[in-house]
């Protein structure tokens, strides 16, 4: 703790992601409020279309494990992650709570969802994982995400009983780092101008 920053500066500056956990017990209990405060974000229209599933039971966890093929990384001489983890959040996205949002009087006249340039239903989604990785880091474990670009997408949605009218954005992963420091050599860190002030160039 760097006693420069405030608490929220020095919970997102610790903040990384960790594919390595160890095996230990947690109680889960702890970790049932994170769902519901990781929902708590602003959305487009106030349409609320994103949903968090929590998934804590042991053999639930070692189930997705496999759907997501971590065997095939371990033999590959990556370390345990998601099996490892104390608990599984997954991000759902029900796009059509937008499009009915924007059907109402009231958003008559704005631009229809279904013309949007930018898909917000996808900001909100990252509003939600952050939140969700911030207060896993408040509860000193560390999180991952996984997207399921390399998964079996059905399979998890007949795994988890998730309606095909909702959408998997990812899933977020929380655990206590093993081999601390191992993701490091992942981390190249070349610097990158990310902020701007007052105008782009400056
Ligand atoms: C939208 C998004 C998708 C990502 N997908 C994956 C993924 O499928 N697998 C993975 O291992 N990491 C994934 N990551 C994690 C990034 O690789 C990671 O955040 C990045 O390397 C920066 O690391 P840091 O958060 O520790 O700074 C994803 C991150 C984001 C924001």
């Amino acid at each position: 703790m760097s006693e420069d920053f405030t608490y929220l500066e020095n919970l997102i500056s610790n903040r990384k992601v960790v594919r390595n956990y160890k095996k230990i017990e947690f109680d889960p209990e702890k970790l049932k409020n994170i769902s519901k405060f990781s929902v708590k974000i602003p959305t487009a229209g106030f349409s609320r279309g994103i949903e968090i599933l929590q998934v804590t039971n042991k053999q639930n966890i070692k189930n997705i494990a496999e759907h997501f093929n971590e065997l095939e990384y371990i033999k590959k001489g990556k370390p345990k992650w998601i099996s490892n983890s104390i608990c599984l959040f997954f991000i759902l996205l029900n796009e059509n709570a937008y499009h009915q949002r924007y059907e109402n009087p009231d958003k008559i006249k704005s631009v229809s969802s279904k013309d949007w340039d930018i898909p917000y239903w996808y900001v909100d989604a990252g509003a939600a994982m952050m939140n969700c990785m911030l207060l896993i880091e408040e509860q000193e474990l560390k999180s991952g995400f996984m997207g399921l670009h390399n998964t079996d997408r059905d399979g998890i949605h007949k795994m988890l009983n998730v309606p095909n009218t909702y959408k998997i954005i990812g899933m977020i992963t929380a655990g206590v780092e093993d081999n601390i420091g191992i993701d490091k050599k992942s981390k190249t860190k070349i610097k990158k101008k990310l902020v701007h002030y007052e105008q782009f160039n400056k």
